[in-house]
């Protein structure tokens, strides 16, 4: 069973607004990237309370954090609609508070590896997280190329756990899907592939 979650990267409320009205009915959730021109050379919406006052369409989101120190932050954007948190394994210097800051706040966890940051990073905690994200791209931007050197990550985190959700973040398109589901991915991310399609609805579909 694969899932595809539209992935959105604004600089502005009025954008992602756009975005939402533009999936809503047709997705259950979507992908939210937040920025803080710190961790990533690049900034979006970083204000929890101006997402929260979107009209979400019943819409649940997982917040991609692409912050530095996250611990600070995650209380804040525990909004009422937010299913998951990705935190990127880059910035946690303590793995089992964060997972126990998560678990407080009842917020599931995704831990999000960069392309070139290993896979035993993250193997002692697979029982723990809620799923992992293996980013196709360097994080900061859309419409990258994908790096298929990934893959392997996605195989091995597969073997290592059979049931775990692996979620694919960044160069996901129709050119790369083939690859990312038959090495393990569950959750496909994708943004320009899906929102600079002639017909979204179709590109999703596919
Ligand atoms: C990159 C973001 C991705 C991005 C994906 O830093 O985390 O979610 O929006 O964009 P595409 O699908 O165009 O590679
Ligand atoms: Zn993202």
């Amino acid at each position: 069973m694969i899932t595809v979650w539209p992935a959105i990267l604004e600089h502005d409320l009025q954008s992602i607004q756009q975005r939402i009205n533009a999936v809503a009915g047709l997705v259950e959730e979507v992908h939210l990237d937040i920025m803080d021109g710190d961790f990533v050379p690049n900034t979006t919406v970083n204000d929890p309370a101006g997402i929260s006052r979107l009209d979400w369409k019943g819409l649940k989101v997982s917040l991609h954090l692409m912050i530095k120190h996250p611990e600070l932050q995650v209380r804040n954007w525990a909004l009422s609609n937010v299913s998951s948190m990705v935190v990127h394994r880059e910035v946690v210097n303590n793995m089992d508070s964060l997972i126990q800051l998560l678990h407080g706040i009842n917020v599931p966890l995704g831990i999000a590896l960069n392309p070139h940051t290993p896979s035993y990073e993250v193997t002692p905690y697979l029982d723990q997280l809620a799923f992992v994200m293996i980013m196709g791209v360097e994080p900061g931007f859309a419409a990258q190329g994908f790096n298929s050197d990934v893959l392997e990550k996605i195989r091995y985190l597969r073997e290592q756990k059979p049931t775990l959700p692996i979620a694919v973040d960044g160069g996901v398109s129709l050119k790369t899907k083939a690859a990312l589901v038959e090495a393990g991915a569950t959750i496909l991310c994708a943004n320009s592939y899906l929102f600079k399609a002639d017909n979204l609805i179709e590109a999703y579909h596919e």
